[in-house]
């Protein structure tokens, strides 16, 4: 029996028109790439503080809805002892929690295609998250885009373990956010990307429909429609929202009640015009389109603080412009002008 109430309050939480979510939830060695890449060593402890200094900006709870979690940060404290996932509650943000193992090489697909891991024992695991106050689920999977791929095989192998996970995360009380990321790696151009997502997406619906997972109770957590990072043609944000729109209108349902993209790899500049062009040509569009950024979120906080005390309230008055900006954008509002005025 899915509890019907609950997931649609949480639904109605997420779905709030003026914001969105922040992927706070980089696994270890994710997050460890990008803190040594600000010269910081990854620590239990480092983690903790960079989490601390997010959650604990004052205002963010006026952009931001949700934050998804790493498993690691449920037990983590702020200096003063209040529970990270408090200090979320305080500024009304509600906490989700990423439950996949991330993704291993898939066997006999073509070189390079994975699969996400993660079933084993989550029934368990979802259990104990939501003893710990997670709402909302999340798990991804990615998919090459180049000569036969996404394969028959990677398309079919993820989007069944992706509509088991959805299936079990309703059962516990949770709302899945169903991940499917078409990678930006690669030097296709964006039709071939749009080629690849619309597959991607149709498998995905297929699989959720044969799991008799309730959309209405569930997120959908896309790529936008982009060139490959090594494509060398730019692409202006109209056309990205145009070619977006149109692979979403062609596959998901409409019951499905919100979109949350990723940034995928782009500038928090990028991310933000693109978002804002999908909004301005949504039309009647049926689903709420949304952010669930990390790195175009977290980047540009990152590198104003470097791991040091003394640059957290800079890092923080640049994460709140961030979220301010791409609250903006996903109501169609954010331009480029808006960011020397911020
Ligand atoms: P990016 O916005 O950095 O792509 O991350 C989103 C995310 O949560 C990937 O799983």
């Amino acid at each position: 029996m899915i509890d019907t109430a609950r997931l649609e309050a949480t639904v109605g939480a997420l779905t709030d028109p003026g914001k969105g979510i922040l992927a706070a939830d980089e696994s270890v060695p994710t997050i460890t790439r990008r803190l040594q890449a600000v010269g910081v060593e990854s620590t239990p402890e480092t983690r903790r503080a960079w989490r601390g200094l997010l959650f604990g900006t004052p205002g963010i709870g006026e952009h931001l809805a949700g934050v998804i979690l790493f498993e690691e940060t449920l037990d983590q404290h702020a200096d003063d002892g209040t529970p990270l996932v408090e200090l979320l509650a305080r500024q009304g943000i509600v906490p989700g929690i990423k439950v996949d193992k991330g993704t291993e090489l898939l066997p006999n697909a073509c070189p390079g295609e994975k699969v996400t891991r993660g079933l084993d024992g989550l029934a368990e695991r979802l259990a104990a998250y939501r003893e710990k106050g997670a709402r909302f689920t999340k798990w991804r999977d990615v998919y090459l885009v180049g000569p036969g791929m996404p394969s028959p095989l990677a398309l079919s192998a993820n989007a069944e373990v992706l509509a088991r996970y959805a299936a079990l995360a309703q059962q516990a009380g949770f709302v899945p956010i169903v991940e499917p990321e078409v990678l930006m790696d690669g030097d296709h151009g964006i039709e071939q990307c749009a080629e690849a997502t619309e597959a991607v997406l149709h498998a995905v619906y297929h699989a959720l429909h044969r799991h008799r997972v309730v959309l209405e109770l569930t997120l959908l957590k896309p790529n936008m429609v982009l060139p490959g990072k090594a494509h060398p043609a730019k692409v202006p944000p109209e056309m990205v929202a145009e070619r977006t729109l149109r692979v979403l209108r062609r596959a998901v349902p409409a019951a499905v009640p919100g979109i949350f993209f990723l940034s995928g790899g782009q500038s928090a500049e990028e991310a933000d015009a693109n978002l804002a062009a999908i909004n301005r040509l949504k039309g009647n569009a049926p689903w709420t389109l949304s952010f669930s950024f990390a790195r175009a979120l977290q980047q540009p906080a990152m590198e104003a603080w470097r791991g040091e005390a003394s640059n957290v309230a800079e890092a923080q008055r640049i994460f709140l412009k961030r979220c301010r900006l791409t609250a903006a954008a996903r109501r169609g509002e954010y331009t480029p002008e808006m960011e020397a005025a911020a």
